[in-house]
């Protein structure tokens, strides 16, 4: 879902940093091969995120939905030299797209994929993250939160997708797991005193959260 009108965002893309040749590559590539290619950040989100990654200038980043690898990408461009992105995923057909354009990225050195259920992976990460990207299972938002908040430096930066649900978290009546999970999500983080909280109605709602 996309809340800005089609002829405005293809102006915000035109008037931004081009996608690079490989970005557009595995856009394509993902919109032939998976069954839900809209996952994916895409040109602006994308370009958002890396000039975020770029701000917070990370030594350590973790992605909770790797998909295949377009935000993972976008994200490692603010790596500082040495630095690292863990990028968790469940499952390994989307993943094996994405190694192949870490590989020709060649930033196999400093992404760290890691498969399987996010809840279980997340606890045995040994470092400290600088930024986070939540873009997994919405039920579970509010779970990460917990899990990744004491492992988030102080100034550290979370940055929750989909937020806004295509407008459904304005349904207080709904009984979509997804859709209550984020309500719960959105509203634990405007009333948690630990952090100043953004939410921006870019793509389908971006929650920008940093650590006080
Ligand atoms: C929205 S996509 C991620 C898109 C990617 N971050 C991007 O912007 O290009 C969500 C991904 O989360 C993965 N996922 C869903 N539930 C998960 C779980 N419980 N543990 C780990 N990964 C999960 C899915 O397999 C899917 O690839």
């Amino acid at each position: 879902m996309n809340f800005v009108p089609i002829e405005i965002q293809e102006y915000a893309e035109k008037h931004s940093e081009p996608e690079s040749e490989l970005l557009y590559a595995l856009r394509r590539e993902t919109y032939l091969k998976t069954m839900y290619p809209r996952m994916l950040s895409g040109h602006l989100q994308g370009r958002l995120l890396s000039f975020i990654s770029r701000l917070v200038a990370p030594s350590c980043i973790l992605e909770i939905g790797t998909f295949t690898g377009y935000a993972t990408l976008c994200l490692a461009e603010g790596l500082l030299p040495g630095g690292k992105i863990y990028t968790i995923d469940n499952d390994p057909e989307v993943v094996e797209i994405a190694l192949g354009y870490f590989e020709k990225a060649q930033l196999q050195h400093c992404i760290e994929v890691l498969i399987g259920e996010a809840l279980s992976l997340i606890p045995e990460i040994p470092v400290t993250f600088d930024l986070v990207f939540l873009d997994a299972q919405k039920e579970e938002y509010l779970t990460y939160y917990h899990l990744v908040l004491p492992k988030l430096r102080q100034g550290g930066v979370i940055i929750a997708d989909n937020v806004l649900w295509s407008g459904n978290v304005l349904d207080t009546s709904t009984t979509d797991p997804a859709t209550k999970g984020l309500q719960q999500f959105n509203t634990f983080i405007k009333e948690d005193s630990r952090v100043f909280a953004l939410l921006l109605p870019v793509r389908d709602g971006l929650f920008f959260i940093q650590k006080k």
